[in-house]
């Protein structure tokens, strides 16, 4: 399988970092092309520390040591993800911005994360969206509502805690274990809701 990780400029780089490691672990990933937004490369640098190039991005600063990664330019629009006919399997944009949601809303693709989407979008793939703002402006909801009708997810980093989360990491699972089940991949990170227990 094929996959396009994009991290733009949202908060929640710990939802980018570690949807990276376990598709990077998941056998049955052996491909993943990353795309960092210049926004994505502060927020990494603030909220985790991690100094990355948007070019070279050092992987194992991310806690990353896979082969399969192939990190590419947001600016370069002719990378194999601005194609169609590269054969990528899906995409999740991890954290996305606002910004790129509207992008995809309304099909502009001037740059490499925004025209992968749309590529997603063409070419009937799976195409998460791990949107984070609150409160949500009416313009929000309706490119939520846009690109929901044009076949995206917006899985919002939102995580539950019906799981019992015992730290942050949890409630991260919580997040990247929904955006793999999207991909059709299943991992286990959090234990599934399996019903309660009936009190006898
Ligand atoms: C510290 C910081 C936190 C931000 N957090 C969010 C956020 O949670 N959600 C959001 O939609 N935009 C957020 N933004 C704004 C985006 O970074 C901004 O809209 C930017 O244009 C996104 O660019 P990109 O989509 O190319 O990454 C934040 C900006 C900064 C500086």
């Amino acid at each position: 399988m094929k996959l396009i990780v994009a991290i733009t400029g949202a908060s929640g780089a710990l939802y980018a970092q570690r949807v990276l490691q376990v598709l990077s672990e998941e056998p049955s990933v052996e491909h993943l092309a990353l795309i960092i937004s210049e926004q994505g490369r502060m927020l990494l640098n603030h909220e985790l520390g991690i100094n990355v190039s948007i070019r070279r991005p050092n992987l194992s600063a991310l806690g990353i040591q896979s082969p399969k990664v192939q990190a590419y330019h947001p600016e370069d629009l002719a990378a194999p993800p601005a194609s169609g006919s590269a054969g990528y399997h899906g995409m999740a944009i991890v954290p996305c911005s606002t910004n790129t949601l509207a992008k995809v809303a309304i099909g502009l693709a001037d740059d490499l994360i925004a025209r992968a989407a749309q590529v997603m979008l063409k070419e009937r793939k799976p195409l998460i969206l791990v949107t984070r703002e609150t409160p949500l402006s009416l313009v929000t909801l309706r490119n939520m509502v846009a690109v929901t009708e044009a076949g995206a997810t917006i899985v919002d980093a939102n995580p539950g805690f019906y799981h019992q989360p015992q730290n942050i990491l949890d409630l991260v699972d919580f997040i990247v274990q929904r955006v793999c089940d999207h991909l059709k991949i299943t991992v286990h990170l959090v234990p599934r809701w399996e019903g309660r227990e009936r009190p006898s």
